[in-house]
């Protein structure tokens, strides 16, 4: 068996009986999904093991470490989740201090949860009026490894879901200086590094830790990601080892499998599909040259607001200076246009693209772009609103950290009341998961009347146990 994927359809043409799991034994004639019933099996003979690989899922993993260039690299079957605990896990002994970029995803912090981990905040700079998170620097790396010089290491996503890059390169340098460890959320990031036309990726820039949803931006499957490993300064068999905790015992046949064809895919028509990714977006931003309010963050604007590099295949599309906000633009696309957005904001839209999709789609958002714009105002009043730096707490307001605030008995009031009361959850807009109220920090009044705004809007609030925002978890 050369691959995977040939294993498996080899298996469903032969005449192996399956005295084994999963249930539907391969056998589910009529039903819509039989194809990938026939293919989908557990751990037999032949077939590798994903906790032990040694044979075909080796194999593979081995292939996706040379087309990124990583020393190591692992699939995931839990997502980018399941990469974010294992690297936490696997870099930073118990209760250790890392410096932890604000805008990381949940998944990082309830890393920093599990590990107990004390968390010095790396906040990115803020851009678009406070709206948007831009890079962070190397220089405030240095500046918060020198206040804390007990640091073992850092944490931070680039790009971020707003496809906006961080220097990881000047940032990899600081941090090895200090002997520390730096592990790179680039879930949204696994396209790069394949053409000039796009950024590079963490993995060769001096990362330690680079974690990637492969489902988010290449052909792979939902729940599909990879961790890889770039050098010797994390134990290879730790991350084996969390990976064995934090993953499912029984990890599924088609989903690696369709990890080793995207990585194939990659490998054989990188030449030929990242280029044709690019000429779209060119030819979707000439496209949409004539929009007179609404506005697409491009290269040149993110260069001009300090954004170390951008990735072009997030289309952001501002409504910051117009009259409807972002979720607004997204309900019409939807309904009208029948454009479904990957995720809308307060005052943004964000259009996800990637190498599969087709020309016609970006013809089709231009035009509705175009003649949304023409009904809209211009409205330059937004003076009185609040940035997302009002959820940043500072130090001083940050009494315990998030694993002390885990174990401390808690008691439920009005989310309304709650000011100046000590969160006991997480509260985040999903997407992006970033969490806007972290356990342990100090709930302030300006906090209570932006999520109320964003509920008004009705954007998604997540995290705390009641979803309808009426109540909050605070410390007794
Ligand atoms: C920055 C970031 N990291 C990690 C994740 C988790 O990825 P996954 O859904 O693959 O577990 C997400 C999900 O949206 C994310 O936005």
């Amino acid at each position: 068996m050369s691959s995977l994927y040939d294993g498996l359809e080899q298996l469903a043409e032969g005449n192996i009986y399956p005295f084994h799991m999963p249930g539907h034994k391969r056998n589910m004639p009529g039903h819509k999904l039989e194809t990938a019933y026939r293919m989908d099996i557990t751990e037999i003979a032949d077939f590798d093991n994903l906790h032990y690989p040694k044979g075909l899922i080796k194999q593979a993993q081995d292939k996706a470490a040379r087309l990124w260039g990583a020393k190591e690299s692992f699939f995931l079957v839990n997502g980018s989740t399941a990469g974010i605990l294992t690297a936490l896990s696997a870099a930073f002994s118990k209760k250790s201090e890392i410096i932890l970029a604000r805008n990381c995803h949940k998944a990082a912090y309830h890393g920093v949860l599990l590990k107990e981990l004390k968390t010095h905040y790396l906040y990115p700079e803020l851009i678009d009026e406070g709206f948007l998170y831009g890079s962070v620097s190397g220089k405030q790396v240095q500046a918060l490894y020198e206040k804390y010089p007990e640091t073992k290491g850092v944490f931070l996503t680039s790009p971020n879901y707003d496809g906006v890059v961080s220097p990881i390169e000047e940032i990899s340098e600081i941090v090895h200086e200090y002997g520390g460890i730096l592990i790179v959320d680039e879930a949204h990031g696994a396209h790069l590094g394949f053409s000039e036309e796009f950024p590079e990726s963490a993995v060769t820039k001096g990362a330690d830790l680079v974690i990637q949803s492969l489902h988010k931006t290449l052909p792979s499957f939902t729940q599909t990601a990879i961790l890889h490993l770039c050098s010797d300064r994390v134990d290879r068999n730790k991350i084996q080892n969390y990976l064995g905790i934090y993953q499912t015992s029984s990890p599924s046949y088609l989903f690696m499998s369709t990890m080793e064809q995207c990585v194939e895919m990659v490998e054989r028509e990188k030449n030929q599909l990242f280029p044709r990714l690019s000429e779209y977006i060119e030819e979707f931003l000439e496209d949409t040259e004539g929009l007179k309010h609404l506005k697409i963050l491009d290269e040149q604007f993110a260069k001009e607001r300090g954004i170390y590099r951008f990735d072009k295949s997030k289309l952001i599309i501002s409504t910051y200076h117009t009259n409807i906000s972002g979720k607004e633009l997204a309900d019409r696309l939807l309904s009208t246009y029948h454009l479904e957005m990957e995720m809308a904001c307060e005052h943004y839209v964000l259009a996800l693209t990637s190498i599969c999709d087709k020309k016609e789609g970006f013809k089709r958002l231009a035009l509705a772009l175009l003649e949304i714009d023409k009904g809209l105002k211009e409205n330059h009043d937004k003076s009185a609103l609040n940035g997302l730096d009002i959820f940043w707490s500072r130090e001083e307001s940050i009494p315990m950290s998030i694993s002390q605030a885990e174990e401390l008995e808690k008691e439920t009031i009005c989310f309304n009341q709650s000011e100046n009361r000590i969160s006991g959850e997480f509260l985040y807009l999903y997407p992006p998961g970033v969490p806007l109220i972290v356990p342990g920090e100090y709930i302030t009044k300006e906090m209570i009347m932006q999520i109320a705004s964003y509920k008004k809007q009705g954007l998604s609030i997540q995290g705390i146990k009641d979803n309808t925002t009426i109540c909050i978890e605070v410390i007794k």
